[in-house]
């Protein structure tokens, strides 16, 4: 049996690829690397030896709650931009919080309304006044479903160790 091994890419749809491209590039510093040579509007981007962003402009419905989910290497400094920004959206899954296993946990709307989890490390040393402010609130995301099927521990983590980014 096959198993998936690695994320290789993300695709993103937006309404308007440059302005999608410019959020990407200067907010949350990624390289744009290049692309296939597709007949359609797309941009390549480098996360990292293994994992790409692409953007590609299309007029699909959008998703309200699916999202991906991003680390990054300076959480405190994103929070204060994106606040100042207009872009957090508590809609979805709540307010920023703090999961069980350390790591912050914040959604934001990139300019084509995508939704975007942004993650911090279990060990990151978060600015304490973000504990203060109006969009942190403490524990876990509450839906009021009272629907508890899946496979859940209070050992879960999204951080295993290894080979992820450290701050
Ligand atoms: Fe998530």
């Amino acid at each position: 049996m096959a198993k998936i091994t690695t994320i290789n890419h993300v695709t993103l749809i937006v309404d308007q690829l440059e302005k999608a491209a410019e959020f990407y590039e200067q907010i949350l510093g990624l390289e744009v690397i290049p692309a296939f040579v597709f007949d359609y509007p797309t941009a390549f981007f480098r996360i990292n030896d293994q994992q790409q962003l692409h953007l590609t402009e299309w007029e699909d419905q959008q998703s309200f709650r699916g999202h991906i989910c991003v680390t990054v290497d300076d959480f405190n400094s994103l929070f204060w931009q994106v606040k100042e920004m207009g872009i957090i959206d508590i809609k979805p899954w709540g307010k920023l919080r703090q999961l069980p296993d350390g790591a912050m946990q914040l959604f934001i709307r990139d300019p084509a309304n995508n939704l975007l989890e942004i993650s911090s490390p279990p060990d990151y040393q978060v600015d304490p006044k973000i504990f203060e402010d109006e969009f942190y609130q403490e524990g876990l995301y509450v839906s009021g479903r009272n629907d508890f099927r899946g496979y859940k521990s209070e050992d879960a983590t999204l951080y295993h160790g290894g080979d992820e980014p450290k701050k």
